[in-house]
């Protein structure tokens, strides 16, 4: 199957918000959430799509602390679509804008029981830099980090 990847906009809120829910139950963002971050100007929102139909979206942040980094703050692919590497070509189309936008490193959180998702980091060359003690609530996160 051909998928395209392309920027997200507000347009394209009702249909993240879906894949959203469907990816994740309790640690699921709200509709407004992801609203604000399709509208903030830090942030960088891609789709991929299979014809007119959204398969998946990432959203990243630009933020800073001893460096610039790029943050990924979400990474949904709807069920009938995993498997096929969408979620790897969102993951290497959101580094190279990343790195477009001056950052060296990109950074995100995992919780430490979603095998799926630490494999594909794994896969593309994240590595772990600490557990994070709670931060799920319910369960404990994973710190990932990758230089660009
Ligand atoms: C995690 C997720 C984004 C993966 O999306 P995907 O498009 O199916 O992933 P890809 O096809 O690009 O997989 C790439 C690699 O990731 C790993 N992987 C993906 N799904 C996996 C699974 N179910 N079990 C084990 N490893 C898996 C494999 O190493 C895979 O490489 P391979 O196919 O050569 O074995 C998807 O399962 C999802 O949306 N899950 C719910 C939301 C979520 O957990 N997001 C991440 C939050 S941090």
């Amino acid at each position: 199957m051909d998928f395209q990847i392309e920027p997200a906009n507000i347009g394209f809120l009702d249909a993240l918000y879906l894949i959203e829910k469907q990816c994740f139950d309790v640690d699921a963002f709200t509709k407004r959430q992801i609203a604000y971050l399709l509208s903030d100007y830090s942030a960088i929102a891609l789709v991929a799509k299979a014809g007119p139909v959204i398969a998946g979206f990432i959203i990243a942040q630009m933020e800073t602390d001893s460096v610039d980094f790029g943050h990924i703050i979400t990474l949904n692919v709807a069920q009938v679509y995993r498997g096929k590497k969408v979620a790897t070509r969102m993951l290497e189309a959101i580094e190279v804008l990343i790195k477009l936008r001056g950052a060296d490193e990109c950074r995100l959180e995992v919780r430490e029981d979603n095998y799926a998702a630490i494999n594909l980091y794994t896969s593309l060359r994240y590595q772990c830099i600490c557990q994070l003690k709670g931060y799920y609530g319910s369960g404990h996160g994973l710190y990932f980090k990758k230089s660009l």
